[in-house]
């Protein structure tokens, strides 16, 4: 069988996977489009280079692809621009079959050797700016640690303008090649971001910066569709990661018996009567891959529970560590809650949220249902939490 492989520039094929059938990512994240995982392959006049590699599974349909294109034994050169098993389950399997050197960073040559036990006479290591010749056909590499392992690195081809970047600027979506063809692709870029290069935003700055006078035609990333408009999504790249955020609430919560959840809804209506934006989760069938795209540009939090088991809900906690754990960029919170006879969530999230940087405006704890006099307090803690929200 002949798979139809895309030629995205002269000479620079895309032998990557389509994985329409993966629900989730991470454990974590529930994919709706499936993902990709896009390798490439770059021929020159004298030498071929294959950038990245395959998740498990697909290892047999890749290698069909690559001896579809080149006469495997003689590929020169496996990039691995990072070594998670997405991209480099496939590195043994490439290496065993070729006399190919595998080029990675320092970090990743250790990784190489360690995971993938590649033999250590055919690593090299490269520093930022080391490129090698394809013959018509360079490639270039920039240090780009940490996003989101220590390893990575981008790969730039220079004559096409093509980067490399792995993970970075990735979605998931299983179903398109291209920018121009993904619906709502910014949506799905940013539920990606979210997970995987929020808690790295600090790192993704450092390399923004390296590449912002960069010739960029084409960025070809790790999952998704290949932006042959860059200017689609770098400018949202720098908003997200410089922790640009809007007027925007997000409020996840849990209620047992409906009385967080009714406080819950007047926070809410105070918010937007002072023209805040927010987006509610609840959190017993929140999708977490929306609740944390949200988060991306989100001021502030509200987050509510009952005390159950004195404690705060479990749900609650779940959140509350994702957001501890996720570092999005958001300033304030407030805390709703109801409890029978102990009121204990309140000090919970409080003590949870530790470490963050989100200043905690205030809470209100309930014993059962709201009363008219909590609502009131509820609508003054909104309040607040709006001014703070439209001070900036
Ligand atoms: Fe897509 Fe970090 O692997």
């Amino acid at each position: 069988m002949a798979y139809d492989i895309p030629e995205i520039a002269k000479n620079v094929f895309s032998v990557g996977s389509k994985d329409p059938n993966r629900k989730f990512f991470d454990a974590l994240i529930r994919l709706h489009k499936g993902t990709s995982y896009n390798a490439y392959l770059i021929k020159g006049n004298d030498k071929v280079a294959l950038i990245d590699t395959v998740n498990p599974g697909f290892e047999e349909e890749f290698l069909c692809k690559l001896v579809q294109l080149i006469d495997l034994e003689k590929l020169d050169y496996l990039i691995m621009n990072h070594a998670e098993p997405d991209h480099a389950t496939a590195i043994p399997l490439v290496i065993g079959k070729s006399s190919a050197t595998l080029i990675a960073t320092e970090k990743g040559a250790k990784i190489a050797e360690e995971y993938y036990k590649v033999p250590k006479e055919r690593i090299r290591a490269v520093k930022e700016g080391d490129s090698i010749e394809l013959g018509g056909k360079t490639l270039r590499f920039i240090d780009a640690p940490w996003l989101h392992w220590p390893e990575t690195m981008f790969t730039y081809l220079v004559e096409d303008k093509i980067l490399f970047p792995c993970d970075f600027f990735g979605a998931h979506n299983a179903y398109d090649t291209y920018d121009e063809d993904a619906e709502d692709l910014l949506h799905d870029a940013k539920s990606y971001f979210a997970e995987i290069m929020m808690p790295f935003r600090a790192m993704g700055r450092k390399a923004l910066d390296k590449i912002k006078d960069m010739d960029i035609k084409i960025i070809a990333p790790s999952h998704g569709p290949i932006y042959k408009n860059p200017q689609k999504i770098i400018p949202e790249y720098i908003k997200w990661n410089n922790g640009e955020t809007e007027n925007k609430v997000v409020i996840v919560y849990a209620s047992m018996w409906g009385s967080t959840e009714k406080m819950v809804e007047v926070i809410k209506e105070t918010l937007m009567a002072e023209g805040v934006k927010v987006v509610p989760y609840n959190l017993v069938d929140a999708d977490i891959g929306e609740m944390t795209k949200d988060l991306v540009d989100s001021r502030g939090i509200v987050i509510g529970s009952p005390c159950v088991l004195n404690s705060i809900h479990p749900l609650a906690v779940y959140a509350v560590h994702l957001i501890k754990v996720l570092k999005p960029p958001v300033k304030y919170g407030v805390f709703l809650g109801s409890y029978g006879w102990g009121a204990l969530a309140a000090k919970q999230a409080t003590e949870l949220l530790k470490g963050t940087n989100i200043e905690l405006l205030g809470a209100v704890e309930v014993k059962g249902r709201p009363t008219k006099d909590d609502n009131d307090k509820v609508t003054e803690l909104g309040k607040r939490l709006s001014a703070k929200i439209i001070g900036g």
